[in-house]
């Protein structure tokens, strides 16, 4: 057999943390043919609780599981990395304005940067699902100078599989009739999904729907503000669709996206479609040979183009702001 993949997992003591673990164990992140040794870090005080998420992993009896090491460390975590889960994150507290979130995410994501420099394998991968995800996954790329810049991405697969979802629902389909979705942009309330390239049974889907009112006033704001209404009727942030996209994000990673079909990830952008090169922006992409690729030479219509500006120039502004604040 495969000597065991290392997965790094920060914030290993969270919510996404519980329900992602188990998941990797069980071997749904890469495969039922690989055997997978976690890496947990977590700040100091959360140790004992990844102690005790550690314990129940044993208790799995996961045939897959190689082991499991828990440290509070950047250094040590990354340590040989080969897939780098960067879920830990500094949330957005009552009276926080948003330098002061920035500033307090790039006192955790350039410290992970330089140690997935200084010790991740040459083949890693890295996913940052820690709001604001896009701008970390930033952060972290511009200290890790040595990793192809292509290896940092962001996730926003869980907006991509709420659209899925909305859009079935919808059209009165299953999820696996549809095909090119795309999520572009931030992840954030700025996103945009984009349904003008995608599929519907052979189908353009906007003709299917044949409403752009539903489109700009229920299908992109339910899809943009999803997490805000998990957290009203759950009295917490979703924690298990997020890891569930993530295990989606590194599996498509890893084994490719389907013929005639793509998916949705923030990557660093090559100045496709008008975005900026060097952001981490979200695109209809492609997977194979373990690598994710913009989807080329998509037509971009009006309605879409004014969403993607809005969303990129966010980006663009939060970029600006983590280098005024010397983060980058
Ligand atoms: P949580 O608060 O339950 O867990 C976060 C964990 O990170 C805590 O255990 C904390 O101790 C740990 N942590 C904080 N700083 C750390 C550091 N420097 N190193 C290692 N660990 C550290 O939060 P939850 O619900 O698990 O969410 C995690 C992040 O994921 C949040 O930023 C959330 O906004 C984000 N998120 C992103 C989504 C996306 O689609 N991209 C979807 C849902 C959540």
């Amino acid at each position: 057999t495969q000597a065991p993949v290392n997965v790094t997992v920060t914030g290993a003591a969270g919510q996404i943390g519980y329900a992602l673990l188990f998941r990797i164990a069980s071997g749904q992140l890469l495969g039922q043919d690989t055997p997978v040794k976690l890496r947990l870090l977590e700040i100091p005080q959360a140790v004992k609780a990844a102690e005790g998420t550690a314990l129940e992993l044993e208790d799995g009896a996961f045939p897959l599981l190689a082991g499991t090491d828990i440290f509070d460390d950047p250094k040590q975590a990354f340590e040989g990395t080969n897939v780098a889960l960067l879920v830990g994150a500094r949330p957005r507290t009552k009276g926080m304005e948003r330098g002061d979130l920035l500033e307090a995410n790039g006192g955790i994501f350039k410290p992970q940067g330089e140690a997935i420099n200084a010790g991740a394998a040459d083949d890693v991968k890295v996913l940052v699902v820690g709001n604001p995800a896009n701008t970390n996954a930033l952060i972290a790329q511009q200290h890790a100078p040595d990793v192809p810049a292509e290896r940092f991405t962001a996730m926003t697969r869980l907006d991509h599989n709420r659209a899925l979802a909305q859009l079935s629902k919808k059209l009165g389909v299953s999820v696996s009739d549809i095909r090119k979705l795309a999520i572009w942009g931030n992840h954030s309330a700025t996103q945009y999904p984009n349904v003008f390239h995608a599929e519907v049974g052979g189908r353009n889907a906007a003709e299917a729907v044949g409403d752009e009112k539903w489109l700009a006033d229920e299908f992109i704001p339910t899809v943009a503000k999803r997490g805000a209404a998990i957290i009203e009727a759950r009295g917490a942030s979703s924690a298990a669709s997020a890891a569930s996209a993530a295990i989606d994000h590194v599996y498509t990673w890893v084994n490719g996206t389907p013929e005639g079909d793509w998916t949705s990830a923030a990557v660093v952008s090559d100045g496709s479609y008008g975005v900026p090169e060097g952001l981490i922006s979200s695109f209809p992409v492609t997977a194979k040979d373990g690598k994710y690729e913009i989807v080329q030479g998509l037509e971009i219509n009006e309605f879409s183009r004014t969403r993607i500006d809005a969303s990129v120039q966010e980006l663009a502004d939060e970029r600006d702001a983590v280098r005024k604040l010397g983060l980058i």
